[in-house]
């Protein structure tokens, strides 16, 4: 991933630890990334890592500068806009909230925004969606989104590969969040390889 553009989105669900571990796994590749948390997102980060998000997202972009985080309502970020060439985008975890304001093109925070923009240049969009169970209307959101050539990924370890900690757990749906985005990942082997 060293030298892509990649926008990442965090919304306000459960699962603080993929967006956590995506944000320092494309970090440490290399990639230039334009991140964007809801205003719902921030409380459930801290809750669930007891971390501020604002430290951190001081903490690794002083680390990695080619990390950067944009305000909810920034408009004017790069990834607002089609004529700035992001290569994929990935929203992790993503809400039903989200999830439906994109399937209607609201546009009406930087999240949905630059959804909407990966949608309409044709780029890869992932939708790491965490709700259960789904309602109806949920799943008609996702027809939409995946007629429109988004991919949605449910929040959705497997067990297969005998994963002992949540740690793993959580690399395995990061790990398919960076696989489905169109780039190699080497966190998890792949069926039928042994991992290196
Ligand atoms: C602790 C907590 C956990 C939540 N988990 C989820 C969730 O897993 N999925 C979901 O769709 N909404 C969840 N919600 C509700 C969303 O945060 C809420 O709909 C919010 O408006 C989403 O805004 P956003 O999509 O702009 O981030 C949760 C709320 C709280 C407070």
């Amino acid at each position: 991933m060293n030298g892509k553009k990649i926008a990442v989105g965090i919304c306000g669900a459960s699962g603080m630890p993929y967006a956590k571990r995506l944000l320092e796994v494309l970090a440490e590749s290399g990639a230039f990334v334009y991140a964007v948390a809801s205003s719902a997102a921030k409380p459930i980060f801290k809750s669930e890592l007891g971390v501020e998000f604002q430290d951190f997202a001081n903490a690794l972009s002083k680390k990695c500068p080619s990390v950067k985080f944009f305000d909810d309502f920034d408009f004017s970020a790069p990834i607002a806009s089609g004529s700035f060439c992001f290569d994929a985008m990935a929203i992790c975890p993503c809400s039903m909230k989200t999830l439906s304001r994109i399937a209607t093109a609201t546009g009406d925070n930087l999240v949905c925004r630059a959804g909407d923009v990966a949608l309409k240049e044709r780029r890869r969009l992932v939708l790491v969606a965490r709700e259960t169970p789904l309602s109806l209307i949920h799943l008609r959101n996702m027809v939409s989104l995946t007629e429109a050539g988004a991919t949605v990924l449910p929040a959705c370890p497997a067990f297969y590969f005998k994963e002992s900690s949540v740690n793993e757990l959580v690399d395995f749906v990061v790990a398919r969040t960076i696989s489905a985005m169109g780039f190699r990942q080497n966190l998890t082997a792949q069926w039928g390889e042994k991992h290196q």
